[in-house]
């Protein structure tokens, strides 16, 4: 009768054990999982994770970045606590002339020239341009 009781309680407890772990794996977590987004200020391909950690953190406020490859090319990722937090205001510099290369150059000459909290150079729709980067909303 004990020995019954047992074993029907060990089943019980056995399926018990085992629904937890079919939900827990099923859903994702939603607690403590941070918000991820492709740096907004990152040039070029991404080769440097610990850069990317950096600028992550000390230009866009992230809680950290790294380096990832998805369709084939390799991005900066930043990561934030939420998904809510402020994008940076981006401009396109008013002061840079040409081609853009040179990202250093830009990233002084849009603080320096543009009152920017920093610069970068980015490709879009097939031209080198230099942008600039403001911490209050646009
Ligand atoms: C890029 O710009 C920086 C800052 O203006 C300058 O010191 C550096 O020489 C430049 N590099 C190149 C390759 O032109």
């Amino acid at each position: 009768m004990v020995n019954m009781f047992l074993f029907k309680s060990n089943i019980f407890f056995a399926l018990f054990i085992f629904v937890f772990i079919i939900i827990n794996t099923t859903t994702t977590p939603v607690e403590g999982a941070l918000c991820e987004r492709a740096s907004q200020t990152w040039s070029w391909a991404c080769k440097n994770t610990g850069g990317c950690n950096d600028q992550c953190i000390t230009w866009e406020r992230a809680k950290n970045g790294a380096c990832h490859s998805r369709d084939g090319k390799d991005m900066c990722f930043c990561y934030f606590d939420t998904c809510d937090a402020p994008f940076l205001c981006e401009r396109a510099s008013q002061t840079w002339s040409g081609e853009c290369s040179n990202t250093t150059g830009c990233d002084r000459q849009c603080q320096t020239w543009e009152k920017a909290a920093h610069g970068a150079c980015h490709s879009r729709g097939g031209k080198k341009k230099c942008f600039c980067y403001f911490n209050q909303p646009c």
